[in-house]
């Protein structure tokens, strides 16, 4: 089974097509496109939700179109087949992504595709109705089934495909239950319980800011560029992280949920009072207090579940403290515990974990048309 999976939840235009093999839990990326726009918007110090939904509809079809060449699915028409008007009436909203594909998709024949996989929330509403609405299109004109994905079931999928080595195969690691999942991303800090794939039980999440937002907030005080996590632990490698005390928010509580916002005012306070300071100390002390609660609930959700794995995604699970300390502090207190850490090339928004969650949870292809539900939960 072909499955053509769509990503516009943020920053990023992307979109993969993998070929699944029903007799194994392996498959083949056909092709893994992402367009980013992060340059564009580090000019503003953050995702403009209206700038994204423009860039979406400029990129949209430029990336399908070149998906579909790298998947070899590419097929010009010889003749002219003009897209019909009630299909491009579900584009109505997207004026400039209509024009796109009335113009390159009349030169496509139907592609040997199964269904259509795209993300309909959580994420920014403008960005989100981009990508639902060019699959209702796509889904109409090619008369396709469509099925409706959570991007941040996606990002549990970007840590449990595994590539083999020199080829174009991935396989899905054979989650063991109970599983633990932290989703850490610009919008969202989640702790999950899986009891299988498909069920998520919420054990805790942040009562204020995002992990990935703190960062990003604390980069732009320190006049770090947009994105700030990548910043942040770059400037913090010179750092001390014991340097400042920095408060760990909740920590104490026996919940799982988090806090930011607190941390990220200790930064501003930190910065108000002090007119010299190490700038690579404040990176290294924040991050330090950010990773240590982030390692300590999880590890604890795992302890309390007795959970055979604990698996990170979203885009902070790209931190390399974070990665290291989980796996330090899970080979004390959790000696059968497997963690599970997304490749660094899928911590990012990507189209290839939403084909992933797509063809691994048997969610059934159907004749709808999606909306986007911009405050989804999983
Ligand atoms: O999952 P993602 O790409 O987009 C959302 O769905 O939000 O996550 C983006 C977030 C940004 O806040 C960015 O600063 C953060 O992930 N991030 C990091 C790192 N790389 C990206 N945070 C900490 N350390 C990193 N190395
Ligand atoms: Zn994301």
């Amino acid at each position: 089974m072909k499955i053509l999976a769509i990503e516009t939840s943020c920053d990023e235009t992307a979109i993969a097509i993998i070929e699944t093999d029903p007799k194994s839990a392996t498959f083949r990326v056909l092709a893994n496109l992402v367009s980013s726009q992060i340059k564009l918007h580090a000019k503003y110090g953050g995702v403009v939700p209206n700038l994204a939904r423009r860039e979406h509809e400029k990129n949209l079809v430029p990336v399908l179109v070149d998906a579909l060449k790298t998947a070899k699915l590419y097929r010009p028409s010889s003749k002219n087949i003009s897209v019909p008007e009630k299909v491009l009436s579900l584009l109505s909203r997207e004026t400039e992504l209509q024009k796109h594909f009335a113009k390159e998709l009349s030169k496509i024949r139907t592609p040997k595709i199964d269904a259509l996989a795209v993300t309909y929330g959580p994420g920014l509403a403008p960005a989100l109705w981009t990508g639902v609405n060019f699959a209702n299109a796509l889904s109409a004109l090619w008369k396709l089934p469509l099925i409706p994905i959570n991007h941040m079931e996606g990002h549990i999928f970007s840590s449990l495909i595994k590539s083999k080595p020199n080829t174009n195969r991935f396989s899905l690691f054979a989650l063991h239950f109970p599983a633990i999942a932290l989703l850490v991303s610009g919008g969202h800090t989640e702790l999950h319980l899986i009891k299988k794939l498909g069920r998520y039980e919420r054990l805790g999440e942040t009562l204020d800011d995002a992990a990935g937002e703190a960062f990003d907030k604390v980069a732009k005080m320190l006049s770090l560029p947009y994105p700030g996590g990548p910043a942040i632990s770059k400037a913090a490698e010179k750092g001390n992280p014991l340097a400042i005390a920095f408060p760990r928010p909740l920590l104490s509580h026996k919940n799982l949920n988090f806090s930011f916002s607190g941390l990220k005012t200790s930064v501003l306070y930190y910065l108000r009072d002090h007119l010299r300071f190490s700038l690579p100390d404040v990176a290294a002390s924040f991050e330090e207090a950010a990773v240590e609660v982030l390692v300590e609930k999880t590890i604890r959700a795992a302890e309390t579940y007795h959970a055979k794995t604990v698996l990170l995604g979203g885009g902070v699970a790209a931190n390399k403290k974070l990665r290291k300390r989980i796996a330090e502090v899970a080979g004390v207190r959790l000696s059968k515990t497997t963690i599970l850490l997304p490749d660094l090339t899928h911590t990012g928004d990507n189209a290839l974990m939403i084909a992933a969650a797509a063809a691994f949870t048997n969610k059934q292809p159907a004749y709808r048309e999606l909306s986007a539900e911009s405050g989804l939960k999983l």
